[in-house]
């Protein structure tokens, strides 16, 4: 008799389940219908998705919205057009919110709010990352200004947030107005391509205010933003797709800024890579992929880039050298010759920051002519914008190793991770020209006189860009000052990155007491 229910107790059990069940429901049955006729995924197929089987605990099922006026009342869902909770993803702790279109429009009341701003102060006070996953229409238009306030909420938690907890926001519908700020405060967007899109005003308020016809998908689409834009980090073909994108992402980072990346299982081998000394063109100005120098440093040949299709000119991402998580911030010559721009050093120094907030220690791959000359680049500031990845290189306080496999000139060698910034470790190979600019510009400037005034000036010319490549479009003047550690034949450059790293491993260096710096933004 003692297991057994009584009605009464059964009847509370079963009201329970019911709850529950219709919770789980969302917006209906017909609204789900709609969300998968449009190829998008409900809230919790979305989680299902991205968390371990079973793993994912539910916070706040039962909430309801408080809205009042346009018979809003009338209409109650239990979730409030949000699921919110906590889970595993290969093991470790996240926070999960998912929005559900099917409510409302996944719109964000005041108790939507709420739940997510419970699950942001759980995550801080626990040290686990957030992850996201945006389907919204926008503000409850029913509930006005405390919507307004809902989102103002969450972006306060957001900023206090950043560099403790990585943030992941992926955008999988419409995010638009205000409510863009929260995913761009965020450490990485994710969007989906065809069925998400992200601007502050939309087509229509376009039309009016600048007269231009423009489509939802061309003015905020996941193509516009992970090639134009920069605002997503990454784009992918589908919701599934893009949530593995994020389960990749979490496996090079760490929980929180007071712990250190997961390392996984490394062998020690043969690390010589004989590829390397045959990638560098002997012609200084024929290009060569920067991302086949990552993909014969990194185990397994594995690079996982971020904003891929975004300034081109210049590759980010995450790799593992004998087992640890390294950020890698690299040159790319296939692409404007690798020349530093406005983009190149926004995205730049964007990541280098999230690296090092988060204990990853940063690969730096030089091959830079300089920075971009020009009105555009000028007039739009590639003074304070190239500022910014200087500053945050010399910022950063995790080990730092740079590899100059061919140009490091002017400004942009100082910028790129060199010595005087802080690297801990700097190589080169012996195809680095370490120099305040290319032999021939150098030798047009300073022998200008003895050409012009020469019988022969091409051969003049010539013979002085000669004499300087042979005396600085080199490594050894820098070696000569310390300011390389050493040169080395390529092939041997994946070993001395393991060893570089091991012994760095305890590094401890801190900034000076502040209460932050001022990066030129
Ligand atoms: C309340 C909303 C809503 C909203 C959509 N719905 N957005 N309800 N508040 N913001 C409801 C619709 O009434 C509809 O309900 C259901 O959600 C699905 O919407 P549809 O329009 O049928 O879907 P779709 O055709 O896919 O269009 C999606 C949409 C459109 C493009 C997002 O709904 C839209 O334009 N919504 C309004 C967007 C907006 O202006 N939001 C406020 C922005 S200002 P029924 O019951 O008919 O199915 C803002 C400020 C934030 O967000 C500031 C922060 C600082």
């Amino acid at each position: 008799m003692k297991n057994s229910l009584t009605p009464g107790l059964k009847k509370k059990f079963d009201d329970l389940r019911k709850k529950n069940e219709d919770a789980a429901k969302g917006g209906g049955d017909s609204k789900i219908k709609q969300q998968h006729d449009k190829g998008k995924l409900t809230a919790r197929e979305r989680l299902e998705l991205l968390l371990d089987p079973d793993s994912f605990e539910e916070q706040g099922r039962l909430v309801t919205h408080r809205g009042k006026d346009f018979d809003i009342e009338r209409e109650v869902y239990p979730g409030d057009g949000v699921v919110t909770g906590y889970g595993t993803i290969g093991g470790r702790l996240v926070y999960v919110y998912a929005q559900d279109f099917t409510v409302f429009g996944g719109s964000l009341s005041e108790t939507h709010a709420e739940k997510i701003v419970k699950l942001l102060d759980l995550a801080m006070k626990n040290g686990a990352p957030v992850i996201g996953l945006n389907d919204s229409g926008g503000a409850r238009i029913q509930e006005g200004v405390v919507s307004l306030g809902g989102y103002a909420d969450i972006f306060y938690r957001n900023t206090r947030a950043s560099g403790v907890i990585p943030q992941l926001s992926l955008v999988m519908g419409p995010c638009a107005g205000g409510a863009v700020y929260s995913p761009a405060i965020t450490d990485f967007i994710f969007m989906v391509e065809r069925t998400s899109y992200m601007f502050v005003t939309g087509p229509q308020v376009v039309k009016t205010v600048t007269h231009e016809e423009v489509t939802s998908e061309e003015l905020g689409g996941a193509s516009t933003h992970s090639t134009k834009s920069g605002v997503a980090h990454f784009s992918a073909p589908n919701e599934a797709e893009s949530i593995q994108q994020v389960k990749k992402l979490l496996s090079f980072i760490p929980q929180n800024c007071e712990s250190l990346p997961p390392k996984v299982g490394y062998k020690p081998g043969d690390e010589s890579r004989a590829n390397l000394n045959t990638i560098v063109p002997e012609n200084p100005n024929q290009p060569y992929d920067m991302r086949e120098v990552v993909s014969e440093l990194a185990d397994q040949g594995d690079f996982f880039e971020v904003h891929r299709a975004y300034a081109e000119n210049l590759i980010v991402g995450f790799c593992r050298i004998g087992g640890r998580s390294i950020g890698v911030v690299g040159n790319q010559p296939t692409s404007l010759a690798g020349v530093l721009d406005i983009h190149a050093s926004i995205k730049g120094a964007r990541f280098v920051r999230f690296c090092d907030s988060f204990n990853i220690p940063l690969l730096v791959l030089v091959d830079v002519p300089g920075f971009l000359p020009g009105t555009d680049q000028e007039w739009n500031g590639i003074i304070t914008h190239g500022a910014k990845l200087l500053y945050a290189f010399s910022e950063a306080t995790v080990p730092r190793i740079t590899v100059i496999t061919r140009k490091a000139y002017g400004g942009a060698y100082d910028v790129m991770n060199s010595k005087h910034i802080g690297a801990d470790l700097n190589f080169a190979w012996p195809t680095a020209e370490i120099a305040v600019m290319g032999a021939k510009g150098a030798a047009e400037i300073i022998f200008r006189r003895e050409i012009t005034e020469s019988s022969k000036p091409e051969e003049k010319l010539q013979e002085k860009i000669t004499s300087y490549t042979e005396m600085f479009s080199n490594p050894y003047r820098a070696a000569e000052r310390g300011f390389i550690d050493e040169v080395i034949i390529p092939d041997s450059t994946r070993s001395k990155l393991i060893k570089g790293f091991t012994m760095l491993e305890n590094k401890v260096d801190k900034l000076p007491r502040k209460k932050h710096g001022n990066i030129p933004l």
